[in-house]
């Protein structure tokens, strides 16, 4: 591992959703010990560093993001000896690992809500979170109308010990995740002790989960919120009573002097739903060093769009001297190879609950962008989050039963929303068996028949294979990036193109014809490059010839 504590700024991370990587024990969930035993596919891969999303005891009412104790293993993914053995490996394979905190709120089942619920009104242990008595003669109204991020009320009603009805408390998702009381030094100095705890294991740094909601302003007459948008659409201004407020700040302040304390210093991003320039604050160097750009996420593919999105995420991460972070999938979104198998315009909920048949997916040209995106997004200054299975061109899995339906959303919104399972299903290892080689006992959700093409094992020493095309733009990545800049090259109609620090290329054609390549000895295409064009939905890496 490279000792430079700048190791982030350009660094390659890889999410790990350990309850959907590797199962050593075939219980059908993922596990610690089943990550360790492909460390090496990830040494081979070529990535800087691991984030695990939650690993901790959880009874899953949010896919682990509903924790019940931060300072341990849950017994179905391993224990504190798997972590540190897990640590090991990685560490000795060259490659970090970034833990996710989840600050915003715990899990009912966590010790402190439950003191909570068997604490009288006013208690300090219910101080911890966020009660308030209901309005209406007997408290029976929800104390406002906040909307939850998962629907509908951000508010539930507590029963007493002795069975009466009492106070409401707050939870901006689910019920089973209960809102901190972030104004509570004793929550606050918790998440010190839990940041060091795993700092002192050797976690290389942290995924700040939900970032920019951990201060509220609780006062009355409490303010409207627009609907649903919570965590997406809010006034980027520190104006919401919920979302992004400048109080925030002073929290990732302090961690930030945690982080200092270890060598080299702990790093950190923050998953934050603020726009480019209220993010800068959450990547400055005196607070967590990075924020997520999920800009690209909703960038329709298109080259102006596209061109626009990225300078707004480099200005931004000029402003807060960190570096920008890109990324097109993770475990909250319809992954990208099948997004960009839809029209811009797709209302993907609706195309889910269709179970991915209205309108079909174009899945070859899915596949075309995707490959041509991912190469794009790694040519670019800044450090890349890949979501496992990417590697892959793994689709969506649009099609899941109702009956197997995991996540929060489905049942919050009575059926409204198909929610995130689809992106969250085991990857197929190999082409064969009940699940793929992802372990011995099934799998948690249901793996499609034809995950069986997209299997590591079809795909390791294919060179036309879209594992082999991201470790081979891994590794030359690593020979090629230089410098934090880039120079546009003057726009040609559907082209995204830009000259590197050290000179090279690499130039993405967006539009389904082929335009002219420029001169240069290729290095890496994205699809084939038949004679001297660059065909439609493709990137290629070139060093100029001067
Ligand atoms: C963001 C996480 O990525 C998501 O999966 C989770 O549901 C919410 N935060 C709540 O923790």
């Amino acid at each position: 591992m490279t000792p430079d504590p700048q190791w982030w700024r350009q660094a390659v991370v890889y999410q790990v959703y350990p309850r959907s990587f590797a199962d050593s024990d075939g219980n059908g969930i993922g596990d610690l010990r089943g990550i360790t035993s492909r460390v090496p596919y990830l040494r081979d891969l070529g990535i800087d560093a691991v984030w695990l999303s939650p690993f901790y005891p959880s009874a899953l009412a949010d896919g682990g993001y509903d924790v019940d104790d931060y300072r341990n293993v849950d017994p179905r993914l391993g224990t504190l000896a798997d972590f540190d053995e897990l640590v090991g490996a990685l560490h000795a394979a060259g490659i970090r690992i970034l833990v996710d905190i989840v600050a915003n709120h715990s899990s009912n089942a966590h010790e402190w809500f439950r003191a909570a619920l068997a604490a009288a009104p006013g208690a300090p242990e219910r101080n911890r979170y966020i009660f308030r008595d209901g309005r209406g003669a007997r408290g029976e109204l929800p104390p406002n109308d906040w909307p939850s991020h998962f629907g509908p009320s951000a508010w539930t009603r507590t029963t007493n010990p002795d069975g009466t009805p009492g106070q409401w408390y707050l939870h901006l998702f689910a019920p089973e995740q209960p809102d901190l009381n972030w104004d509570d030094p004793e929550v606050a100095a918790d998440f010190i002790t839990t940041l060091r705890f795993w700092a002192d294991r050797g976690v290389d740094g942290f995924r700040i989960d939900a970032a920019h909601l951990l201060k509220k302003d609780l006062s009355e007459p409490y303010r409207p919120v627009p609907t649903i948008g919570i965590v997406a659409d809010y006034p980027d201004d520190g104006s919401h009573p919920l979302a992004d407020r400048d109080e925030v700040h002073e929290i990732y302040r302090s961690w930030r002097r945690v982080f200092d304390e270890y060598t080299p210093p702990r790093v950190a991003v923050a998953e934050t739903a603020a726009g480019p320039v209220r993010r800068a604050r959450y990547a400055g160097a005196d607070e967590l060093g990075q924020a997520f750009d999920f800009d690209l996420l909703d960038t329709p593919w298109d080259a102006v769009a596209f061109r626009d999105t990225i300078s707004a995420c480099l200005d931004g991460a000029r402003i807060s001297g960190s570096s920008p972070t890109w990324t097109l999938s993770n475990h909250d979104i319809v992954r990208h190879a099948s997004r960009y198998a839809l029209q811009a315009d797709t209302d993907l909920n609706r195309w889910l609950l269709a179970n991915g048949t209205d309108p079909l997916p174009d899945l070859a040209q899915g596949l075309r962008r995707a490959r041509a995106a991912a190469m794009l997004l790694l040519a670019l200054p800044g450090s890349t989050y890949l979501y496992q299975g990417e590697e892959l061109g793994l689709p969506e899995v649009a099609d899941l039963p109702a009956e197997v339906l995991q996540d929060p959303q489905w049942f919050r919104d009575a059926g409204a929303r198909k929610g995130r399972d689809g992106c969250r299903v085991p990857i197929p290892w190999e082409p064969t068996g009940p699940s793929f080689g992802f372990g011995s006992g099934g799998a948690h959700l249901p793996m499609p028949a034809w995950f069986s093409d997209y299997s590591v094992e079809r795909q390791v020493g294919v060179p036309t294979s879209t594992l082999e095309l991201y470790r081979a733009a891994l590794r030359l990545r690593r020979e090629l990036h230089a410098g934090e800049s880039l120079t546009w090259d003057d726009g040609t109609e559907g082209v995204v193109s830009f000259v590197r620090d050290t000179g090279w290329r690499s130039i993405t054609n967006m539009g389904s014809g082929p335009i002219p390549l420029p001169a240069g000895r290729i290095l890496l295409a994205s699809g084939p490059v038949p004679g001297h064009e660059v065909p439609g939905e493709t990137t290629v890496w070139l060093q100029r010839t001067t």
